[in-house]
């Protein structure tokens, strides 16, 4: 069985993918750079600097920011998106999420943080969800962003556990390959479309249950 559960954070515990992708859109608008759907799901996951990067690359602009031009953008979204996100509360937690989380800590299975994002713990305390984690990533520790395994090693280690012993649960392209990179048993939010059709998926948080999980780790270890 399982030891623990790797949570990414937006898209998966709250609608706050969303944010990120309209604060990206709005920055793109500003500087000429014009962004959809497809492209965001590029974005999905990966850290603000590197997809500030994609994003300058998307736009053939990449030369044209100094790297203190680069830092005002990157710093720009992302009071964009601290914006958007002030009023994030309980009621924003996607369904399911918060019974799954009663139901690993009844069976004293370890839950911990493994999100790129800098705002992770603000939005935890938000949705008041902070009770419920053993142990938070700290994403500047780690440095190789998703699609590396690095922050779900460290979001295992901050439990006391290597991420072999753990599943992992994300909506993003880049989230679910370091998931596999990391050897921890991934389950993907989302469409085959987006996330590939050789995972376990789930179209909604709802069909998260302990149940779940436990039947796609015993098929997944068989
Ligand atoms: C990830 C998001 O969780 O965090 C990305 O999926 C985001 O879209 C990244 O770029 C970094 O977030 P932040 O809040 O530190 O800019
Ligand atoms: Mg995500």
């Amino acid at each position: 069985m399982f030891k623990g559960v790797l949570f990414d954070l937006d898209g998966v515990l709250t609608d706050t993918a969303e944010y990120h992708y309209r604060a990206w859109k709005q920055l793109g608008e500003e500087i000429g750079i014009s962004i959809d759907r497809t492209f965001n799901e590029e974005l999905k996951g990966v850290s603000r600097e590197d997809s500030l990067k994609l994003l300058l690359a998307h736009g053939g602009r990449t030369a044209d920011f100094t790297s203190e031009q680069f830092a005002a953008l990157a710093q720009r979204k992302n009071d964009y998106y601290v914006e958007m996100i002030q009023n994030v509360g309980p009621t924003d937690v996607y369904p399911g999420i918060l019974s799954l989380l009663k139901q690993l800590k009844k069976e004293e299975i370890n839950i911990s943080l493994a999100s790129a994002s800098k705002n992770g713990p603000f939005l935890l305390e938000k949705m008041a969800l902070m009770t419920y984690f053993d142990g938070i990533a700290d994403p500047a520790k780690v440095a190789k962003g998703k699609p590396d395994p690095e922050i779900f090693q460290l979001a295992a280690s901050e439990v006391g556990l290597t991420a072999p012993e753990c599943m992992g649960i994300e909506d993003a392209k880049a989230g679910i390959q370091a998931i596999m990179a990391s050897g921890a048993v991934p389950i993907g939010v989302g469409r085959k479309e987006d996330l590939g059709k050789d995972i376990p998926l789930v179209a909604s948080t709802e069909e998260l249950t302990l149940e779940l999980l436990t039947s796609v780790w015993r098929s997944e270890k068989k």
